[in-house]
C-alpha cells in the first residue's frame, strides 16, 4: 500500500502550526486540515447544550451532528459549518476544549474522521496526527518554540488579550494537554524550532524538508 499524500504536523498550541501548515499546503496543492477546529467546535456545541462534559458519549452524539467540509482554494481548508473562527477561539472554548479532547473515544471518533478528510492528500495539523492519525506519513514535522514566543505570538493573534492572562491560559492548556498527547515528536519526525524564525524561513526550511520526502505523483 502506497503512502498517503500527506504531512503531518505536530506541536504546542502557538507553536506557529497553522502559518506553516496553511503555506505548505498551498505549495503542495493539497488541502489544508487543522484538526483543532474539529475539537473546538465539539467544545463550542457542547458548552452550548450543556452537556456534562465527562460523558463522552454525550458528547460523540454531539460529534455525529457537526459537519466538517473542506472549502475555498489556495489551499482548501476545513472548515465546520455554523462555526466561524470567532465561535472557536472564545476564551470559554480554550478553557474547556482540553477536557473534551481527553476522551478516548470521543479521540477515536475524530481520528476516523480526521483520515477520510486527508486520505486524497493534505497538509494535516494537531496534537496526535504523526503518532496516531497518519503514522505512515511520508513527512512528520514536530515545531517547537519556547513558552515565552508561544505566547507572545498568541497575544499577537488575540489584540485585544492582556498578555500576562494569555501566558497563564497557554500554560493551563499546555499541561492539561500534555495528558493527551504527550508533546514529544513522533518516530521519523522532523523537529523544527520555529522561535527565532519568521514565517517565511519556517516555510522554506519546511520545503527543503518535505520536498524530497514527497511522493512524486503529488501536486
Ligand atoms: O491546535 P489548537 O490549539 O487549535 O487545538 C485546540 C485543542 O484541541 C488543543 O487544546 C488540544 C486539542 N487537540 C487535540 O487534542 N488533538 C488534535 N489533533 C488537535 C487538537
Amino acid at each position: 500500500m502506497s503512502a498517503p499524500r500527506v504531512v503531518a504536523i505536530d506541536g504546542a498550541a502557538g507553536s506557529g502550526k497553522s502559518t506553516l501548515s496553511r503555506g505548505l499546503a498551498r505549495a503542495l496543492g493539497v488541502p489544508y486540515i487543522n484538526t483543532g477546529l474539529m475539537y473546538r467546535a465539539l467544545t463550542s456545541a457542547a458548552l452550548r447544550s450543556s452537556v456534562d462534559l465527562e460523558d463522552q458519549y454525550a458528547l460523540i452524539d454531539i460529534l455525529g451532528h457537526l459537519r466538517f467540509m473542506v472549502t475555498g482554494e489556495q489551499p482548501p481548508e476545513l472548515e465546520v459549518e455554523g462555526y466561524p473562527a470567532e465561535a472557536l477561539t472564545t476564551r470559554e472554548v480554550e478553557l474547556t476544549v482540553s477536557r473534551v479532547a481527553r476522551h478516548p473515544r470521543v479521540r477515536e471518533h475524530m481520528r476516523r474522521q480526521q483520515r477520510a478528510l486527508g486520505v486524497a492528500g493534505a497538509v494535516m495539523e494537531g496534537r496526535d496526527i504523526a503518532t496516531a492519525v497518519f503514522p505512515d506519513a511520508p513527512v512528520k514535522l514536530f515545531l517547537r518554540a519556547d513558552e515565552a514566543e508561544r505566547s507572545a505570538r498568541r497575544a499577537r493573534e488575540r489584540a485585544s488579550n492582556d498578555p500576562r492572562e494569555v501566558a497563564r491560559a497557554l500554560r493551563h492548556r499546555d499541561e492539561r494537554d500534555a495528558r493527551t498527547n504527550p508533546l514529544e515528536p513522533a518516530p521519523g519526525a522532523v523537529v523544527v524550532d520555529t522561535g527565532a524564525l519568521d514565517a517565511d524561513a519556517v516555510l522554506a526550511q519546511a520545503l527543503l524538508i518535505v520536498r524530497p520526502a514527497w511522493p512524486k505523483d503529488a501536486g
